[in-house]
């Protein structure tokens, strides 16, 4: 399985940031390995510009999040197949931060991804629990039931992000096999060949250790997708698809 190292940008990035794009394609000297795809989801306003810019670079630009409808008065909002029109191949949804910050359901979540291939987008789709969850002995369940709540109908072209919310931006990373139990429990509830990327506190220094456990299909990165210096030695840790 080719895996798929992903950048998320968060609300970070002005269109000066254009030059940390500039120089993650400088490290790949010409042409990046065809044997992982790389992604970088900037906010929104900078995907059209980032997707017009990359159209013929080994990168794919993607959304953060879209409404679940087309199109609207839905002020403020921007639908799945806008971010298609503007160039993005795929969409992040159902992240913790928009779960937390926006009360995201798992109903609201499937519906986004359902938009999301509706349109073309491959949509990543993010589950995890909390601190309070895993210490009750609970991660298993919890994931289990936001899977069940917020995968869409048809899960062909679909990538599950498992990022325990405890993970996200604290330096705090699970144990390799708390890692392998969950990503191989996540697998027993999809396809053989659907990516699972982990993301929570991806850096340079255990990217290569988490990327090499079994059913760990890539990775979701957040601050260190921010500096390509940070950036492509995460890239480049991943092992190669076959
Ligand atoms: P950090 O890599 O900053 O912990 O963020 C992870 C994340 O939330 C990616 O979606």
């Amino acid at each position: 399985m080719k895996p798929l190292i992903a950048g998320n940008w968060k609300m970070n990035g002005l269109t000066a940031s254009i030059t940390e794009v500039e120089a993650l394609i400088g490290k790949f000297d010409g042409a990046a390995p065809d044997d992982r795809d790389v992604l970088i989801c900037p906010p929104a306003t900078l995907v059209a510009g980032f997707a017009v810019q990359f159209s013929d670079e080994a990168i794919q630009i993607g959304g953060q999040d879209c409404h679940a409808e087309s199109g609207g008065a839905h002020t403020g909002d921007v639908s799945a197949e806008m971010l298609a029109d503007a160039g993005a191949a795929f969409v992040i949804v159902g992240h913790s931060e928009r779960r937390a910050d926006h009360g995201e359901s798992d109903a609201a979540v499937k519906a986004k991804a359902e938009a999301a291939l509706r349109a073309g987008l491959t949509p990543i789709i993010c589950v995890g629990e909390t601190e309070n969850q895993r210490t009750a002995g609970k991660a298993l369940d919890i994931v289990s039931g936001q899977l069940e709540g917020s995968l869409p109908e048809t899960t062909d072209d679909i990538v599950i992000a498992y990022e325990p919310v405890w993970a996200i931006g604290t330096g705090l990373v699970p144990t390799n096999g708390d890692i392998a139990e969950m990503h191989n429990f996540i697998r027993t509830k999809t396809h053989f060949d659907t990516r699972i990327l982990y993301g929570g506190s991806v850096k340079p220094g255990n990217a290569k250790e988490i990327l090499s456990i079994a059913n760990v299909n890539g990775a979701l990165v957040g601050g260190a997708s921010l500096k390509a210096e940070d950036f492509y030695p995460i890239v480049m840790a991943a092992p190669g698809a076959d």
